[in-house]
């Protein structure tokens, strides 16, 4: 198991409960992950509060939010099978928010019909993420904790094991296994406003695509509407969603509530893309706050449900910024959060293309589509982590253990090294800001062609020069040697963005571009795959799973119809797509 968040943690459980012998290799500590910036809940159909919420509804909004590029038995199995991993996890030891009559509470979220997000206060990712912890203490889970893993081990196609290091110091690691789970999440590090911590360069899906895996829509980076703005240390951190689903208003410069102008019924709780954009919008049209964001204002709702209902927020705000949410509004602006792209999987078993590789939470893609909803993220690592681990244990039971090709293992080592001892002069933290802001500014939330050329140049100039780094010390706790491996990944996943990005001509869920404002019907009906050719980043398209007839029935009002029920307008892009 490479990654030790949510999806990691409920895939080791799974497998382990199959009888798998799992070792949980982390970049950091176990848990320390992105799965506890999932503040405001866990999304599941129970019904607890609307009794008209059903698994039906739940998919029909989570194909509806990704704009029908999903696929679609994901979403199904999604839907039909979170609330059972909610009233799991509780007996994990996960405690939840209450009603008065003591059922699990709920709350609205963006895009969702109805009241849906269990959650525990502001802190559902946290609590999972603790519930999880025990379950692995529990089971007696072999973990090893700051090991960076970067290469993928094969015999012929089939996936055996991994190589890396220990990051204390720097010594070099083997992993045999029958069978891996990268369960690493996602890369909001490309960016330079975003909510993800240091670890989130994506190392795993990195691996998976070097070593032959298919990578989906990666195209598809979700912009979190709210995120911290101010004081500039803090810029990108989430506020979560939960403040909106608690009541939050946003307002613009003006006082104005702008939400009810772009989406007149779901206002604040409209999609992500949606609020996203429309702060974005107000701020382009100079009516942003003094720091280039808007105002989220909580007053309204009393100190104290403020404090009982978004601690977090609260604690955070007040220690960050300064500032007294019950007394003052928030400034936020739109922040890198999400991957919906990454390892292309099968929905029943999270298996990659490649034998012997799985995949489970951010780093596998397919259902969220163009857009994730939020709460959306808790649910999916729980539903597939748990899938994941299940198959990959049944895969092991049959598998005997691979051969390591020592070449492999020398080159990944040659490569590590070369920083260490090669002659060139580039500053591996220098070229992971130019990327950072090449990407922000090139392939952000708004982006058109011209951008996104641009952008792929600057991309491709930064591998070339990624090869001169040079990192003074030894491998012992050294950070900077560190970060020239993370940058390759970084730099392959960052060209794979731009790409699919240039070719998805039209708007699409979190892909916004302003010179093809319009949907294509055409581009509905395709998700564009990343792979490598010789290690060299190429594109194809490959249809949307098309969806069942009494599935697809369920959409009959939608403008956009699914891919079962519509021809094309226009010809997709033919395969494979290059520059
Ligand atoms: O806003 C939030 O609490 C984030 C939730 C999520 O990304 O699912």
């Amino acid at each position: 198991m490479i990654g030790a968040g949510g999806a990691g943690m409920r895939a080791a459980i799974e497998a382990a409960a199959a009888g798998a012998r799992v070792a949980v290799v982390c970049k950091s500590l176990l848990g320390k992950a992105h799965t506890v910036m999932a503040e405001g809940g866990i999304a599941a159909a129970l019904g607890n509060l609307d009794p008209d919420d059903n698994w039906q509804v739940h998919f029909q909004d989570t194909m509806r939010g990704g704009q029908m590029i999903n696929n679609w038995r994901m979403a199904e199995l999604h839907a039909r099978e979170s609330p059972d991993r909610v009233y799991e996890l509780e007996t994990y030891g996960a405690i939840f928010d209450r009603t008065p009559d003591g059922r699990v509470l709920q709350r609205a979220f963006g895009a969702h019909t109805y009241r849906r997000l269990c959650h525990v206060g502001d802190r559902t990712g946290l609590e999972m993420i603790r519930s999880l912890q025990d379950r692995i203490v529990q089971l007696g889970i072999e973990v090893h904790m700051e090991v960076t893993l970067t290469r993928l081990l094969k015999d012929g196609d089939r996936v055996i094991g991994a190589f890396g290091y220990n990051r204390i110091d720097g010594a070099f690691m083997t992993f045999r296994s029958k069978a891996v789970i990268i369960a690493t999440g996602g890369w909001g590090r490309i960016y330079k406003v975003t909510s993800n911590s240091w670890e989130g360069t994506g190392d795993g899906v990195g691996m998976g695509f070097e070593a032959g895996a298919e990578v989906l829509d990666p195209e598809m980076v979700q912009f979190h509407p709210t995120g911290m703005v101010w004081p500039p240390g803090v810029r990108g951190i989430l506020v979560t969603e939960a403040v909106r689903g608690e009541g939050g208003y946003l307002t613009n410069s003006q006082g104005k509530r702008f939400m009810l102008e772009y989406d007149p019924k779901k206002k604040e709780l409209s999609s992500r893309d949606v609020v996203a954009r429309s702060i974005y919008k107000e701020v382009q049209a100079g009516r942003g706050t003094e720091h280039g964001g808007a105002y989220l204002d909580v007053r309204h709702l009393g100190a104290e449900k403020i404090k009982k209902t978004l601690p977090s927020m609260y604690e955070q705000f007040l220690r960050l910024a300064d500032v007294d949410i019950a007394k003052a509004p928030m400034e936020v602006a739109p922040t890198i959060h999400y991957a919906m792209g990454g390892l292309r999987v099968e929905a029943e078993t999270g298996a990659t293309t490649l034998p012997g590789l799985y995949a489970a939470g951010e780093a596998a893609a397919g259902l969220h589509g163009a857009n994730r909803l939020g709460g959306n993220s808790l649910s999916d690592l729980l539903v597939f982590g748990r899938r994941a681990g299940e198959a990959a244990a049944a895969y092991q039971r049959n598998t005997g253990l691979g051969t390591i090709d020592e070449r492999q293992v020398n080159d990944e080592q040659q490569l590590l090294l070369l920083p260490l001892v090669g002659e060139g002069k580039e500053n591996p933290y220098l070229l992971q800001q130019e990327l950072q802001g090449a990407m922000q500014d090139g392939a952000g939330l708004a982006r058109e062609e011209k951008s996104l050329k641009a952008c792929l140049d600057r991309v491709l100039e930064l591998r070339q020069r990624s090869a001169r780094i040079h990192v003074p010390g030894s491998r012992k706790y050294n950070p900077g040697w560190h970060t020239a491996r993370d940058l390759r990944f970084m730099l392959t996943i960052a060209e794979a963005i731009v790409r699919a990005a240039i070719e998805r001509r039209e708007s699409r869920g979190a892909h916004w571009r302003l010179d093809y404002l319009e949907k294509d019907p055409a581009l509905g009906r395709v998700n564009f795959i990343a792979y490598s050719d010789a290690g060299r980043v190429k594109l194809k398209t490959r249809p949307v799973v098309e969806m069942p007839p009494e599935l697809a029935k369920l959409f009959a009002d939608t403008a956009a119809p699914p891919p079962a029920s519509r021809p094309p307008a226009s010809t997709p892009p033919k395969q494979p797509v290059r520059r």
